[in-house]
């Protein structure tokens, strides 16, 4: 069973419905629940609302990811927002050589997708002009670790280097720094750092672009410093969530600095919000997504996803699927300030990489997962085994099969076994990696969890969680600081 697009996506959901697994019974059960999230996010749509939903200083706040693939006047989105991102991509195509992009969770992870899909893990090792004169890109920022980022400057300034020797023109490098709370330490740690070396170097040149919350009255420290500084600057938009800012100019300016098709992308989630504004779930993937692994977690304890795509370059779509699930979802109060501790867990898992790990546990551990695959119908550049070794008769066994076709027998023999064994799963097909269906996932993984937090009644746009330990951390360095000085 099936749910399939025009556009040739495609949510195969046989492994997780039916006897034995979730029933009409369970649905059945939540046919008032469904369609109160259904009007509730076509108020969402509207006005911007939803229920409960207060900002991080406990204030009613807008919630505004749905308006971002319609690019319109007056929207987050704009003619005009879309030719300044246009105009950035002019301006570092053929001019700047290096782009390090800066940020984490929200501020990185729809980023680096964008990235791995488009450009693929070989993109620094291209010459220029197989790049089409857009630059290496380097991420930094997701983590504070010393060495990483030494190692980082050290190659920016090798770099800057070679090409003084070489009599080229100065070495280029445009510091991309995104966060919206403008402060966060894993970000500006290293984005200091990074800055103060790279500013000693005389034969690099250095250019600064923020992306933070644009708000003029109360300013966030990189607005503060980029107004200082006269950095160009872009938005981490009000009402719009780390994990659901892809969309936005967090996504945005990072594809405008390696040429990507962003109309493709915004007009993929465009036309899965389309799709999705039909009542009728099973003509609704984000709605029967929710619904399908809503009912497996509370009717049959599969409260884990594993989230599995296969092919290299698609990792990092479960890495930025981990923190929509977990930071959405996951919350010890519902709307009415009852403890419900809710939250299934995701998991990052690869195919074919994690079936000769994981699988094990997926198919005999416990019964509580679901494995959701993702799969690309057709690649580009498709290669063929060959019969180099004629006399190995299991390795000639395989030959004249292409590696995407062993790729989806793989992920297809997974799917069976564990399906002959209760254990759930279900695909994602993408007809192809573009941007457009790109657009169409991530915008409908993005739809499917806010209909799940209507569904277990919880807040899916705040995180007061992770402010815990933000209270305790920042005192105590401000301490550690206070200890060194006094030495
Ligand atoms: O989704 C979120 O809100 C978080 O993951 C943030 O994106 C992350 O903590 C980074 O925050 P900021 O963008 O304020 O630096």
């Amino acid at each position: 069973m099936s749910l399939k697009l025009k556009s040739g996506f495609e949510f195969d959901y046989d492994n997780l419905y039916g006897e034995g697994k979730v029933t009409d019974a369970d649905l059945a059960s939540y046919k008032d629940d469904l369609k109160k999230a259904h009007e509730a996010l076509k108020v969402m749509r509207e006005k911007g609302f939803i229920r409960a939903h207060l900002s991080k200083d406990g204030e009613p706040e807008k919630v505004l990811f749905s308006e971002l693939p319609y690019v319109e006047e007056g929207h987050l989105n704009s003619p005009e927002s879309i030719a300044r991102l246009q105009k950035l991509t002019e301006h570092v195509q053929n001019n700047v050589d290096a782009v390090v992009s800066l940020g984490i969770g929200g501020s990185y992870l729809g980023d680096k997708v964008l990235f791995d899909t488009w450009c693929g893990e070989f993109w620094n090792e291209k010459s220029k002009e197989e790049r089409n004169g857009f630059p290496k890109v380097y991420f930094s920022g997701n983590n504070i670790d010393s060495r990483r980022t030494g190692d980082l400057i050290h190659s920016l300034e090798y770099q800057a280097d070679v090409a003084e020797m070489h009599k080229q023109k100065k070495f280029k490098v445009l510091l991309l720094v995104i966060s919206k709370s403008g402060g966060t330490l894993d970000t500006m740690s290293n984005f200091m750092v990074i800055y103060d070396e790279l500013l000693k170097k005389s034969n690099l040149d250095l250019e600064v672009v923020a992306v933070t919350d644009p708000n003029m009255e109360n300013q966030t420290i990189l607005k503060k410093l980029a107004i200082e500084k006269g950095w160009p600057q872009f938005a981490v938009p009000d009402g719009v969530g780390g994990r659901f800012s892809v969309f936005s100019e967090v996504g945005l300016t990072l594809a405008a600095c390696i040429g990507y098709d962003i109309k493709g992308f915004l007009q993929g989630a465009q036309d899965m919000d389309k799709v999705c504004q039909n009542e009728d779930m099973w003509q609704n993937p984000a709605m029967l997504n929710a619904a399908l692994k809503f009912a497996a977690s509370e009717k049959h304890g599969r409260d884990i996803e594993v989230m599995m795509p296969y092919g290299d370059y698609l990792e990092s779509i479960s890495e930025w699927y981990i923190q929509l699930l977990a930071e959405s979802l996951g919350k010890q109060y519902n709307k009415e300030g009852k403890e419900v501790c809710y939250g299934r867990t995701p998991i990052v898992a690869l195919g074919t990489r994690d079936m000769h790990s994981m699988t094990q546990q997926h198919q005999q551990g416990k019964l509580n997962k679901v494995v959701q695959f993702i799969k690309v119908a057709n690649w580009k550049n498709d290669l063929t085994i060959p019969n180099v070794f004629p006399e190995a008769e299991k390795l000639a066994s395989v030959a004249g099969v292409t590696l995407s076709e062993a790729l989806e027998t793989a992920r297809q023999s997974n799917a069976d076994a564990l399906a002959s064994n209760k254990r759930y799963n279900a695909c994602f097909t993408l007809p192809e990696l573009t941007p457009y269906h790109l657009g169409e996932l991530l915008y409908m993984l993005a739809l499917s969890i806010a209909y799940e937090g209507e569904l277990a009644d919880v807040d899916a746009f705040d995180q007061p969680g992770v402010e815990a330990y933000k209270k305790i951390m920042w005192p105590r360095l401000q301490a550690l600081k206070k200890q060194k000085e006094a030495k």
